[in-house]
């Protein structure tokens, strides 16, 4: 079969602070753009969800416009609407609903309110083709830190773990904060973590050893603010490359650890990493170099697919349409806390 063959699906994200539109036939990406109010939040810290919500209103109509021009594609071609029914922030995910709503009414096309989670997982197809069947996922992003069991995308995803407090982006948040670098906090970590030696302190790893595939960052933050404070009152420098270096070694070895475990119980051989923080370098190396020795292959997407966009949502629109799932009705909710398990809303 022809990709042409295939349905045209229009994805809408805007859970968080992108707003996102791609366009995606099976697993070929047509185009994905996105509008970003990353600056907006950074003197703040943190996305301020007003503000968000704001920035997706004046975003979503010449997303839409500069998507479908890029794909080359006409709004009357769309053979399906996908979009983030949660979960996420409230404000801003109503925009995004309400916009794939009135494309779905005007256009006359089938509406589809997914998972953001697993949008994360099924966006590596969009990269590396189908999934394997089944395989393991490390969603890593300012918002989410889980690990799934995902035998088939649209229809069996099983959540093994998750953060219990702090997710792994935000511990990089804020730890930057402690350091002073900028916010969003990952990238200069991960740079000024080059120069340093990781063995120079041994921070916790929270939940180590549990059993449980849960994850817990907030008490390696507090470890942090106390080695630097404890530093400050002592009159001695804070040595930054050392502690980035001590921190990221830290979370890439309990999420890394935990990863292949999961693997290994489970008898899955494949694992895909997703969400901002799997851009880490620490993270990826560690992650490659535990995988190889567990007989694992690992599959991370490029940075820009792993960040929030519209395609992770046009290609888990592409497989739910696939799977024959029958589409959302025209009063679709929200759900800021969606559970990872509903692939689709309601
Ligand atoms: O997936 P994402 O763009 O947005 C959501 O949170 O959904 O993830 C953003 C997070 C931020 O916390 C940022 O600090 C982190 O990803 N991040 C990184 C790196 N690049 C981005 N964390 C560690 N190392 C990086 N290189
Ligand atoms: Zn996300």
């Amino acid at each position: 079969m022809s990709n042409s063959a295939l349905p045209l699906i229009m994805g809408i994200e805007s859970s968080c602070d992108e707003t996102g539109v791609a366009f995606v036939r099976g697993c070929e990406l047509l185009a994905d753009e996105v509008a970003s109010s990353v600056d907006e939040h950074a003197r703040f810290g943190g996305v301020v969800p007003e503000v968000a919500s704001r920035a997706h209103l004046e975003a979503m109509t010449p997303t839409v416009r500069r998507a479908a021009e890029r794909a080359g594609v006409r709004l009357s071609d769309v053979d399906a609407i996908a979009v983030t029914a949660g979960p996420g922030l409230a404000g801003a995910l109503l925009v995004g609903v309400s916009a794939a709503k009135a494309y779905a009414l005007a256009l006359d096309k089938p509406l589809y309110g997914v998972n953001h989670l697993v949008g994360h997982v099924a966006v590596d197809q969009l990269e590396h083709g189908p999934l394997p069947k089944p395989v393991v996922a490390l969603l890593v992003s300012g918002g989410h830190t889980s690990l799934l069991l995902v035998r088939d995308l649209a229809t069996d995803v099983r959540l093994l773990g998750e953060t219990v407090d702090d997710a792994a982006g935000e511990a990089y948040d804020k730890v930057a904060r402690l350091l002073s670098l900028p916010y969003p906090g990952g990238p200069p970590i991960d740079r000024a973590a080059r120069d340093g030696d990781p063995r120079a302190i041994r921070f916790p790893r929270g939940k180590w050893g549990d059993g449980s595939y849960d994850f817990s960052f907030s008490g390696l933050k507090t470890a942090v603010a106390r080695w630097v404070e404890d530093a400050e009152h002592a009159g001695r420098a804070v040595p930054v490359p050392d502690v980035a270096a001590a921190f990221q070694e830290a979370v890439a070895d309990v999420l890394t650890r935990k990863a292949v475990d999961a693997c290994r119980e489970h008898g899955v051989r494949h694992l895909v990493i997703s969400g901002g923080v799997a851009a880490n370098s620490r993270l990826r190396r560690l992650a490659e170099q535990r995988c190889a020795a567990a007989g694992v292959e690992v599959r991370v997407p490029r940075p820009r697919l792993c960040t929030d966009n519209g395609a992770m949502i046009a290609a888990l629109g592409a497989e739910v349409v696939a799977a024959g799932l029958p589409p959302s009705p025209l009063d679709l909710a929200t759900d800021t806390s969606l559970p990872v398990g509903s692939v689709m809303a309601g």
